[in-house]
């Protein structure tokens, strides 16, 4: 019997730590993150709040900080240029987040992000919400001129982006009246979850896995609230909203797929357990990997452990509806696709065209030339299995997803391949330490 290698822990969910950090824009309460990642994303997250007057102060191991809330929410005339880096969550939550102050803001990003769709949250803002915002040529520099006031809406997110979702939830805090949101498929819940658990209030019953249901005036509600919903992860109390980010799960996903097709014992402890981040999970077991999980707390957001066994893969397909739960995963499953008994067929996922970089096209390109035998659609890709992986140099195109899914390709083959560009994963630059002390070396 294989014998397990050391628990892994991972740093804070990333999705999560930005909508904690960008609350602090909204709230009249201190809040208080651990575990909160130091990844360049959220880091630009963090800038923005302190550029708007946040004040942020890190504690202990600098994996805590303390986020005191704005002073005051009109920043007057003069227009203010915040740089979102290359993080999109930034950029596309940040939308509906200003529309609830009063300002002339600037969203500027790196290269990349300045490549990537912006009308996707424009669109709804402007038209249906009253805000005055437009982005240059559908992509970035956005322009908003916020007057603290939107228009409630009921709006189907066709994209089913969670980020676009978020911002429309977000912007709807500044209206009379709720918000819906109505999605074919529930995209990542994390923003509901959380004024959710703010609010206490219910989410809109029936179709809740479809639409999203909430009234304003947030900051009042959490100066009322009660003391019942109080959890290791998560705690309200008088004067402060108290968080402990779970490890991301998104991360965690490399080292599962590693372990499901090498077949070593893995124990990750204390990650994102919420099923609409999950979906890679349930299609590595359709595959054959033996994986349990187990739920330890469930407050806020689920939160618990993963055990990994192994198994034999064996080819799967995967389409449209299951996208949303496993979108920032495709990349790591098409590896664990390579590796699997028979032909994998992923389509739907149009999506994965304009992330950080044309992950359909980028990877397909890259699997090719690794001896992978597969070939690109305009909405995914199919994977022959049990290949003979040749040695070679990759590409990440800059894309820290690419990078540490082509770095696990290696790590479970024979050949020497290298990942060019390999600095991408910076995002992730943790991780590579914790790899390390788990005498796991990946990047
Ligand atoms: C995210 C949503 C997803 C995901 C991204 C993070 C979020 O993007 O790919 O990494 O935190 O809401 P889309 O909203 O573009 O699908």
């Amino acid at each position: 019997m294989n014998k397990p290698i050391k628990t892994l822990t991972f740093p804070g969910d990333k999705s999560i730590a930005h909508r904690l950090v960008l609350l602090s824009l909204l709230v009249n309460k201190k809040i208080l993150i651990k575990n909160l990642p130091d990844s360049q994303d959220v880091c630009s997250s963090l800038d923005i709040v302190k550029t708007l007057g946040v004040e942020v102060s890190k504690i202990e191991d600098s994996k805590t900080v303390v986020l005191k809330p704005l002073d005051k929410k009109d920043f007057g005339k003069e227009e203010i240029v915040l740089d979102c880096g290359n993080s999109g969550t930034t950029a596309r939550l940040l939308c509906g987040i200003l529309a609830n102050l009063k300002g002339k803001f600037k969203l500027i990003g790196d290269e990349s992000l300045s490549k990537r769709p912006m009308e996707r949250v424009v669109r709804p803002l402007a038209d249906l919400m009253g805000v005055n915002i437009s982005s240059t040529d559908g992509h970035l520099p956005i322009y908003i001129e916020a007057n603290g006031k939107t228009k409630a809406t009921d709006f189907f997110n066709q994209t089913g982006s969670a980020q676009v979702k978020s911002a429309v939830l977000f912007a709807g805090m500044a209206a009379e009246g709720n918000t819906i949101v109505r999605e074919k498929t529930l995209s990542r819940d994390h923003t509901e979850r959380l004024l959710d658990y703010l609010l206490f209030t219910q989410q809109n019953g029936g179709q809740s896995a479809c639409s999203t249901l909430f009234s304003s005036a947030i900051p009042q509600v959490i100066c009322h609230c009660e003391q019942s919903k109080i959890g290791w992860h998560s705690r309200i109390t008088d004067d402060c909203l108290e968080f402990c980010v779970p490890g991301d799960i998104s991360s965690a996903a490399y080292f599962i797929v590693w372990g499901a097709i090498t077949g070593k014992k893995l124990e990750i402890e204390n990650v994102l357990l919420n099923p609409t981040r999950t979906g890679f999970i349930s299609v590595l077991r359709r595959m054959g990997a033996e994986i349990e999980v187990q739920i330890k707390e469930d407050v806020w957001e689920p939160i618990g452990d993963i055990f990994v066994k192994g198994g034999n893969l064996k080819s799967t397909d995967i389409q449209a509806d299951e996208i949303p739960s496993l979108i920032d995963e495709l990349p790591i499953l098409a590896v664990a696709m390579a590796f699997a008994k028979g032909k994998s067929r992923v389509s739907g996922a149009s999506e994965l065209r304009v992330k950080e970089s044309d992950r359909i096209s980028c990877l397909v390109s890259q699997l090719k030339k690794a001896g992978i035998n597969c070939c690109e659609y305009e909405d995914g890709y199919e994977i022959c299995g049990e290949n003979k992986i040749i040695s070679t140099e990759l590409e990440s195109f800059n894309d820290h997803r690419l990078a540490m899914s082509f770095a696990i390709l290696s790590k479970c083959s024979k050949a020497d391949i290298k990942v060019k560009d390999r600095d991408s994963a910076h995002c992730h630059k943790r991780i590579a330490f914790r790899v390390k002390t788990h005498t796991l070396y990946l990047l």
